[in-house]
C-alpha cells in the first residue's frame, strides 16, 4: 500500500511526466505540418482556390480528408486518379464527363476560377497524409455508366504500356480487359477498327467526325494525342492480355 504521501508524489510526478510527453508531442506535430502539406507549394492560385471551394460549397457533396458530405467522390486524391485534364473538364462541363448520371452542379466557371481550384485539389493530393485515404478506398470511386448507374469498382490499373493519361481519363468511360467506364464502346479491339491516323482525328475533336457523338472534346495536348493514338492502335487481337 502507498501511504497518503507517497500517493501524492506518485500523482504528480506522473502527471507532470505525462504532460511533458504530451506537449512534446504536440510540438512535433506542428513541427512537421508545413513539411507534411509542402506549404512552401501554397501560391496564390492554390489559395484562392480554397476560398473558391469553400464559398461554392464543393462540400456539400464532397469529401476531403474525409470531411463533408457523402453524395460525390472524395477528391483528396481526385488529382492521382483522374489527372489535370480530367478535373478541369468535369469542372467546365460536369454533364459532359458523366452524362446522364447524378448531377454536379454545373457553376459555369471562368477559365480562372477552373485552374484556382484545380491547383488547389493538386495541392491537397500532393500532401502527405500518413496514407489517407486508405488504398482499398482509392479505387472505389463512382465511374461514369451508360444506364446511369455508378458501377462500384472503378479499375485504375496500372499497366507500364499504358499511356497514364489513359489510365486516368479514358477508363472513366472506356473499358479495356474488363475494367473501366461504360460510357463508351470497350477498346480492347480497337487497334483493327482504326487506323492512327483516324484515331489521331477522333481525339483531337470527336465531333470532326461524328457530329452526334457522344464522347465531349478532351483538352488533350498534341502529344498526348499521338502517344494515345500510337497506344490505341496497338490494341488487336494477338496484344490483348
Ligand atoms: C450537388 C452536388 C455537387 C456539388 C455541389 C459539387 N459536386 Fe463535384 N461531383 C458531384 C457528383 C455527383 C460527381 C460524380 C459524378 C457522378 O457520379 O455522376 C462529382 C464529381 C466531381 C469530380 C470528378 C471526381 C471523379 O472522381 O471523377 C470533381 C473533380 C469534382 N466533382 C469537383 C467539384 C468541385 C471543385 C466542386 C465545387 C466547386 C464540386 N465538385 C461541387 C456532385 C457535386
Ligand atoms: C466522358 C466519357 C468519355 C471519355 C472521358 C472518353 N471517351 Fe472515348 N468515347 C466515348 C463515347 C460515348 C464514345 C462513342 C461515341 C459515339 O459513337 O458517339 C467514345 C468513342 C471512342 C472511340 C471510338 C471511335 C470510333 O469511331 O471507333 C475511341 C477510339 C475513343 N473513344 C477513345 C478515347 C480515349 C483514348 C479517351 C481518353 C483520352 C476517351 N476516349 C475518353 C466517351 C468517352
Amino acid at each position: 500500500m502507498l501511504t497518503k504521501s507517497q500517493a501524492k508524489a506518485f500523482f504528480v510526478f506522473g502527471t507532470a511526466a505525462f504532460s511533458a510527453i504530451f506537449i512534446g508531442l504536440t510540438i512535433d506535430t506542428f513541427q512537421r505540418i508545413p513539411d507534411q502539406t509542402k506549404s512552401q507549394n501554397l501560391t496564390e492560385e492554390v489559395i484562392r482556390g480554397k476560398h473558391l471551394f469553400d464559398t461554392k460549397n464543393c462540400m456539400g457533396c464532397h469529401t476531403i480528408m474525409g470531411e463533408g458530405a457523402y453524395y460525390a467522390p472524395e477528391l483528396t486524391k481526385v488529382f492521382e486518379r483522374r489527372g489535370e485534364a480530367f478535373i478541369k473538364a468535369m469542372l467546365r462541363d460536369p454533364e459532359a464527363m458523366y452524362p446522364g448520371q447524378r448531377k454536379m452542379t454545373n457553376y459555369k466557371l471562368t477559365e480562372q476560377e477552373i485552374n484556382d481550384l484545380t491547383a488547389f485539389l493538386i495541392w491537397v493530393g500532393n500532401m502527405d497524409l500518413n496514407g489517407f485515404p486508405p488504398k482499398p478506398d482509392l479505387i472505389k470511386t463512382a465511374s461514369p455508366k451508360a444506364d446511369g448507374a455508378t458501377s462500384e469498382l472503378d479499375a485504375v490499373v496500372k499497366n507500364e504500356n499504358r499511356p497514364q493519361i489513359f489510365n486516368q481519363m479514358c477508363v472513366a468511360c472506356h473499358q479495356l480487359n474488363g475494367q473501366g467506364g461504360e460510357v463508351g464502346p470497350a477498346l480492347d479491339l480497337i487497334g483493327e477498327l482504326r487506323d492512327i491516323n483516324y484515331l489521331k482525328e477522333w481525339l483531337r475533336n470527336p465531333m470532326s467526325i461524328k457530329p452526334d457523338s457522344k464522347m465531349p472534346k478532351l483538352p488533350l495536348s498534341e502529344e498526348e494525342i499521338t502517344e494515345l493514338a500510337a497506344y490505341l492502335s496497338t490494341l488487336k487481337k494477338e496484344k490483348v492480355k
